[in-house]
């Protein structure tokens, strides 16, 4: 289906409203949280993406969101709508991590948030692994190397920072490559967990998912005894120097 903009005043009105307050919800219950968008500054969503709730398009569905694109005051942006049967009391801890992930250029930037929204930079691109599952010819090992360099430096910027993201074992959901690779979804964060950023993202495109499978069939893997020592070490004093020796381990030191 084609991408079609309703202004905020008809969001409330059938099939609008089923995405507002998706799954269930009540007539009055969207109508407050119309009220929300106001609030947030908020003119229009944009229906469009490759998910389809119904009929509608939107650019994402997982259990805590639903996320659509939208326009906040000259700005597209992307609008995490909190799902009614959402484990998550509200958005606002989400938007608390993102921030924090922010401060070290990591994540879409975080422009709001309220009970049951958050509004961030819309982040263009696709799945990494739909990505990767499209990488074809000459020069493919090289951007996927690139990639890989730039997701594992965003995680070591994350360790440092003592904020884990939680659910990068599950990287091919969290992260969307456009002209860069984005790490999204800090819904799962905690600033009081022992930091596995650069481990989890390391086991998820070399050591062992659907992800690796794929990343094996572009580039090399390093044998896995090596690369298992290095994160070790890594885990137990996360430095610069151990750092470099992972990426060094995988390849990605000179890339
Ligand atoms: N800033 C963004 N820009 C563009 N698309 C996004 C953005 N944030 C999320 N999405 C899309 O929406 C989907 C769902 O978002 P997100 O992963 O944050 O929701 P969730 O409910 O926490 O998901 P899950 O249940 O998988 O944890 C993403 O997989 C992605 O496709
Ligand atoms: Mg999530």
């Amino acid at each position: 289906m084609d991408s079609f903009s309703v202004p905020i005043g008809r969001l409330g009105q059938e099939p609008y409203s089923r995405i507002i307050g998706y799954p269930k919800t009540t007539k009055k219950a969207v109508a407050k949280r119309v009220l929300e968008l106001k609030k947030l500054g908020i003119k229009n969503v944009t229906f469009c993406g490759p998910t389809l709730l119904g009929n509608v398009p939107v650019l994402g569905k997982g259990y805590v969101g639903i996320v659509v694109l939208s326009r906040h005051g000259k700005n597209q942006v992307a609008l995490k709508i909190r799902r009614t049967d959402s484990s998550r009391e509200e958005m606002r801890g989400e938007a608390k991590f993102l921030k924090l992930a922010n401060k070290v250029n990591v994540g879409p930037k975080v422009i709001d948030s309220s009970k049951n929204f958050m509004v961030m930079e819309y982040v263009e691109g696709k799945k990494i692994i739909d990505w990767v599952g499209e990488l074809k010819g000459r020069g493919s090992a090289a951007k996927l190397k690139t990639v890989a360099r730039k997701i594992l430096e965003d995680c070591y910027n994350l360790d440092r920072i003592h904020l884990d993201h939680g659910e990068l074992s599950y990287m091919h959901k969290h992260v969307i490559v456009g002209k860069f690779p984005r790490i999204i979804d800090f819904e799962s964060a905690s600033v009081n967990r022992r930091t596995a950023n650069v481990t989890s993202a390391t086991q998820s495109i070399f050591i062992g998912s659907g992800l690796s499978n794929i990343v094996k069939k572009i580039i090399k893997i390093p044998d896995t005894k090596r690369m298992i020592e290095s994160l070790k070490k890594y885990k137990h004093d996360q430095s610069r120097e151990n750092f470099d020796n992972v990426l060094k381990v995988l390849g990605l030191y000179k890339v």
